[in-house]
This record gives C-alpha cells, structure tokens and sequence, in this order.
C-alpha cells in the first residue's frame, strides 16, 4: 500500500506523461504510476536490494514499468521523461544527484522532491541551479511532517503574493519557510510552521542564560515563525 506521502504525489502527476521515481526502493510508487495510467514509468535504483524489490514490483504491476540499475539520472536518456520525482532522501543526496547531471536535468520538464532532511539548503540550491518552486504542501503521517517540493527547471519571478501578503519578507525568507508553503492556505501548513515554533521555544527554554548570542539568534528566529503564523492565519482566512 502506498504511503500518503507518496500518494500525495500521485495525486498531483500528469498521467500522460512519461514518469521517471529516482531510488524507487520498494517500487510502489512506480507501480502506482503504472496502473493509474502512466506510460512505461521507470524506476531507478542504486542499491542491489531495492532493485530486486522494484523489480518484484514489476512483476506484479498490471501495467508494464521498467527497472533500471544507476545512480541518480544516469539510467536515465535526456528528455525521456516528463516528470521526475525524488523521495524518502535526504536533501544532501537529492542535491549530490541534481548536481551530478547537471547537463541533463534541465531535459526534464518537472520535478517532485520530498527530502527528509536540509528543506533549506535544498530551497537554496535549486535557486542556484535556476529552478523555480511552483507549489509546496505538507502531509502528516502520525505526528511527521512530510515536505514535498513540485519544482520546474526554469527561471521565474516570485509570484506577486508573496509581496502582498508577506511585505516584509525577501528571499532570504522564503528559503527558511518556503515559498510554496507561504501561498498553500491548508490546515496541514498551519501546524508544521506552528510544530516548528513550538520546537524552537522549547530549544530556547533549554539555552543557558549565558549563551546569549545563540539566544539572541533564536530569538529572531522565534520571532520570524511568529510573524509567518501571524501572515500565513490572514492570507489562508482569504484564500480557504
Ligand atoms: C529511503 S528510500 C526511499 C524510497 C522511496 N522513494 C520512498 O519515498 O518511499 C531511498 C532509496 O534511494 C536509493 N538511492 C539513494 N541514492 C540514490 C542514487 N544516487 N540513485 C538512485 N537511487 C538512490 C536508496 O538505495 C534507497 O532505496
């Protein structure tokens, strides 16, 4: 069974176009792809094992799929396929197989990632490499929040509401909280920025009196979610 993490995936892809799940592991998600209609989707796997469990899957799939053995977009030709998606890793790897192939992502036309770890330095790094995020949501799985950016390998202007409804914010905010969590009115956004504060005051409640810069410096962070729950409660209240 499909995870809702992953499922919150699916439930966004094209199905008409060609799907590409870089360490597939299980091989769910691409036999999930396959039987709602996805043409031949490819799972790509590095390790032996994971390979051998998305090539079981393949077997079981009503509709075909393929399996291949390589690191990250190696397996992959350019322009192959329309829709990458990279899951369940953390930011680090997902950053190590972007750069990587850095003269072929850009074939593909759009992109799902869904890191465990590093939201920010993978928030930034795309910007570097000229990606734009598009949307960002949050599924809860028990009590985890799972991030996942939908992002185009293209270069855009930040869309105008963040202006509007953050006007004191620049881009050095949007990267620590996202810009696509910023404009995603759901009640899922609203706990994962308040489960970030609460984390931070309990962090601070355990900082010495005597560490003061580091203090300070949560402080302003507190004070930044503070103000992004305050801006996010208006512009959802507008936009529910
Ligand atoms: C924790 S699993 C996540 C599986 C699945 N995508 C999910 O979200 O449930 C990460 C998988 O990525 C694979 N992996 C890690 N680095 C990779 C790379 N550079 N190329 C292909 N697969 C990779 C690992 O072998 C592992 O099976």
């Amino acid at each position: 069974m499909l995870s809702k993490r992953l499922g919150s995936i699916l439930q966004r892809l094209d199905c008409s176009g060609r799907v590409a799940d870089i360490g597939s592991d299980h091989g769910l998600f691409v036999r999930a792809c396959a039987e709602q209609g996805s043409p031949r989707p490819i799972a790509v796997e590095v390790a032996r094992g994971p390979y051998s469990q998305s090539l079981a899957q393949a077997g079981q799939s009503r509709e075909p799929m393929d399996v291949r053995f390589g690191y990250g977009l190696d397996p992959l030709q350019p322009a192959e396929v329309h829709t990458v998606v990279m899951a369940g890793m953390g930011g680090e790897t997902i950053m190590e197989i972007l750069g990587h192939s850095a003269g072929k992502r850009c074939s593909f036309p759009l992109w799902f990632f869904q890191p465990m770890t590093r939201h920010v330095k993978l928030r930034r790094y795309l910007s570097e490499i000229g990606f734009s995020i598009l949307e960002e949501w949050i599924v809860w799985e028990g009590q985890r929040p799972y991030l996942t950016v939908q992002a185009v390998p293209i270069e855009q202007p930040w869309p105008v509401q963040l202006t509007r409804w953050y006007p004191d914010f620049g881009e050095e905010e949007y990267m620590i909280v996202g810009p696509g969590l910023l404009l995603n009115p759901t009640h899922a956004v609203h706990q994962f920025f308040q489960h970030n504060l609460q984390g931070l005051k309990s962090c601070f409640a355990r900082i010495p009196e005597a560490h003061r810069r580091i203090r300070q410096t949560m402080q302003q962070d507190i004070f930044l979610w503070e103000k992004v729950i305050q801006c996010h409660l208006q512009y959802s209240q507008w936009h529910r």
